[in-house]
């Protein structure tokens, strides 16, 4: 079964930290896929994350790179492969690239526009889907992921 936990944000520095937050529950090997329109706020939440990790070097947005690897930070010792697949055609072109073989056990894979790719990727994926609030800068992101990850929600402004 699926689980959700929605959150609401209100800044860029709020979306940030629970990417922070949320970088203490990956595992290596896991896959995310972040959803939302053209600046929803997909690289916000994936600098907080990367930061949790501490990865090394700056998290730009991959748009014409399609992959940004980062060396692994913290203790845990796990590389992220920050994907931006918007500019790839589909998912054959994703296979094409190599790219299904850049998300394995040993790395932890965030993909901005994962949806797109969604049949390359593995079955058991966490997603990240972030739509606007009704403030300006306001943004609900729900989290998806299988039932046995028990991903706790620490709370902040849940709704
Ligand atoms: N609560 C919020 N969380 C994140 N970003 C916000 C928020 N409120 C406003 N913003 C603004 O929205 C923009 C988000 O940009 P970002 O590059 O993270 O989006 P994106 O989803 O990665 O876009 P793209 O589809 O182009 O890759 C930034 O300009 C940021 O300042
Ligand atoms: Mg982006």
């Amino acid at each position: 079964m699926t689980m959700e936990i929605r959150r609401l944000t209100s800044s860029p520095a709020q979306t940030y930290e629970i990417g922070r937050e949320l970088a203490s529950h990956l595992l290596a090997g896991d896959v995310v896929i972040l959803t939302g329109s053209l600046g929803a706020g997909k690289t916000c939440l994936v600098r907080g994350i990367a930061a949790g990790l501490g990865v090394k070097g700056h998290v730009s947005s991959p748009t014409f790179t399609i992959l940004h690897p980062h060396e692994p930070g913290d203790k845990r010792g796990v590389p992220l492969h920050h994907f931006d697949v918007y500019r790839l055609r589909d998912a054959d072109e994703f296979v094409a690239n190599g790219f299904d073989e850049l998300i394995t056990g040993d790395v932890i894979s965030l993909i901005e526009w994962g949806d797109r790719v969604r049949i390359a990727l593995p079955k058991e994926i966490l997603e990240i889907a972030i739509t606007y609030g009704e403030k300006p800068d306001e943004r609900v992101l729900a989290l998806r992921f299988p039932e046995y990850r028990a991903i706790v929600d620490h709370g902040g402004d849940n709704i």
